[in-house]
């Protein structure tokens, strides 16, 4: 009955939006300001965060790690940020500035990210967006610093050992190296690069050093900006990570306790979006670079309650797909505590984890529950509780058949090297059915996505890495109401 009953309402969804179809050519609801990376006036900044996503202590003459190219083109590039902008730094007043932060190098950067924002700001409806977002993350942590809290609380410095460091100063802020967009036969070309090796310098890659860039190009009037990234890890810097972000425009974004600035002018929710990228892989990262296809982040609190900055109660959700087919599933029969719960099916059926015969374990590389919370099911695994500024859940998936219907990789190997692709990923309706943490009788946390990147974390390298992909036609897509799904 149940089953008929539903059949009805499909047929009836499809007959709707069949008429409306009809009677007008439906355009496509974008969440970003720049649907596909069309335009030629492009918004884009970049941002480098320590192992607490803060900033700790600035590059000596780099001033606060944040910086834009922001521009409006007809025939020529009007920069709308300027060098000073991008150069200034803790102790440098600008407009907006709250002169109580002006010392203080965590809330200048917060701070100059929003300055930036209102200089790159385009109007737009329903809201105004301000920048595509490049993210740039050095995983080192001197534990003796105590720098970086426990799941949102003050913690004392503890022995090293847990994670790589050379010794005081292994959390620095990169060199960076700008090359401000500039028009050159037809073409529009910029880019940020540089090291995390502050004895390097500009404009050059040296063996045994770490190495980053992003390279933006685009025809003027024709298709997509394309974003070339490069990332090399080394000695000093093992674990570096470097994605391509749609933040929100305001508000917390995945993985912030503070205000950022963005190109989500609508914020997406579980299950009515989809994400459309084109991703060419060129060169992997080595056997540990997680590479994420994507990264979807957010945050709520285990009550279910959205989050209001409030570290030691709010969590930062994570679901990420890895594509590196070196990449091997931790979730097994024998390894329960890496693995969720339960999974559910696209016709929402509950498989739980010791279902055996039916459980996906190799569809999942990692499971682990946020550090606060209070009613967790055993075996389990609790997520790192230093490198995000609060307490966060992190769900890792891999390629498999079960995420097809989505959209999503279905093999090792899709998407990798040599099979460059446009996706388009049933972002939302997959991850409106991901385990994530609640406590008992909460009522479910609406699942609003503040960030979507992709890029990749090489997870702390045996040997020098160099990673190389390129990203363009990025897009997040509002299903329409009556589409039927
Ligand atoms: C709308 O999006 C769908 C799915 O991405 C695509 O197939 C279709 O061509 C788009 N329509 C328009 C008018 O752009
Ligand atoms: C910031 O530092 C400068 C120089 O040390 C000092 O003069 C100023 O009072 C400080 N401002 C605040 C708000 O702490
Ligand atoms: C300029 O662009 C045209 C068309 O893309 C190309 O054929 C030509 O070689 C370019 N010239 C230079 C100097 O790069
Ligand atoms: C499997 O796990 C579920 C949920 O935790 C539990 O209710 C059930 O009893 C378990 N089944 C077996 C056979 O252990």
């Amino acid at each position: 009955m149940e089953k008929q009953l539903h059949a009805v309402f499909v047929l009836v969804g499809v007959l709707v939006f069949a008429v409306s179809g009809n009677a007008t050519a439906k355009k496509n609801v974008s969440a970003v300001g720049d649907p596909g990376m069309r335009r030629d006036g492009l918004r884009v900044a970049f941002e480098a965060w320590n192992f607490c996503n803060e900033v700790g202590q600035e590059a000596p003459h780099m001033g606060s790690p944040r910086a834009a190219d922001c521009f409006d083109f007809s025939n020529t590039v009007k920069h709308k940020v300027t060098e000073h902008d991008n150069r200034l730094g803790v102790g440098e007043s600008f407009p907006g500035l709250n002169p109580g932060d002006i010392n203080n190098t965590d809330l200048y950067a917060v701070e100059k990210e929003r300055y930036l924002g209102s200089l790159c700001e385009v109007k737009d409806t329903p809201s105004p967006w301000q920048f595509w977002m490049i993210m740039l993350k050095n995983g080192n942590y001197d534990t003796r610093s105590g720098l970086c809290p426990e799941n949102g609380k003050k913690a004392p410095p503890f022995k090293p050992g847990r994670f790589p460091c050379f010794g005081p100063g292994c959390m620095n802020q990169p060199i960076l190296c700008h090359q401000w967009t500039q028009l050159k036969n037809g073409t529009l070309q910029g880019s940020f690069s540089g090291s995390y090796d502050l004895d390097s310098n500009c404009g050059d890659e040296h063996d045994g050093l770490s190495y980053y860039e992003v390279i933006w190009e685009k025809k003027v009037n024709v298709g997509s900006w394309v974003f070339k990234h490069k990332l090399k890890t080394s000695k000093k810097y093992p674990w570096l990570m470097l994605y391509l972000r749609a933040d929100a425009t305001k508000g917390f974004s995945g993985g912030y306790h503070y205000d950022t600035r963005g190109m989500l002018k609508i914020l997406p929710e579980s299950p009515n979006f989809k994400v459309k990228l084109s991703l060419d892989i060129k060169q992997g990262g080595g056997p540990k670079s997680q590479f994420y296809l994507l990264d979807i982040g957010s945050c709520w609190k285990n009550n279910g309650a959205a989050c209001d900055g409030d570290v030691v109660t709010d969590v930062t959700r994570y679901s990420e797909m890895i594509i590196n087919p070196d990449t091997q599933a931790w979730c097994s029969p024998k390894g329960l505590r890496n693995c969720p719960p339960y999974h559910i099916t696209p016709d929402d059926r509950k498989i739980y984890r010791n279902d055996t015969a039916n459980f996906p374990y190799s569809a999942y590389h990692y499971y682990c529950a946020p550090g606060n919370a209070q009613y967790l099911q055993q075996p389990v695994d609790t997520c790192d509780p230093y490198s995000n500024p609060q307490a966060q859940e992190i769900v890792q998936l891999l390629p498999h058949p079960i995420w097809g219907e989505y959209g999503y990789p279905t093999k090792k190997g899709d998407g990798w090297v040599g099979d460059s692709r446009t996706w388009e990923l049933d972002v939302g309706g997959l991850a409106s059915r991901l385990y994530f943490y609640q406590d008992p009788g909460t009522p479910p946390a609406k699942r609003i996505w503040t960030s979507i990147d992709t890029g990749t974390e090489i997870f702390v390298s045996d040997q020098d890495e160099v990673a190389e992909w390129t990203i363009s036609d990025f897009d997040v897509i509002l299903k329409q109401p009556n589409q039927a799904i």
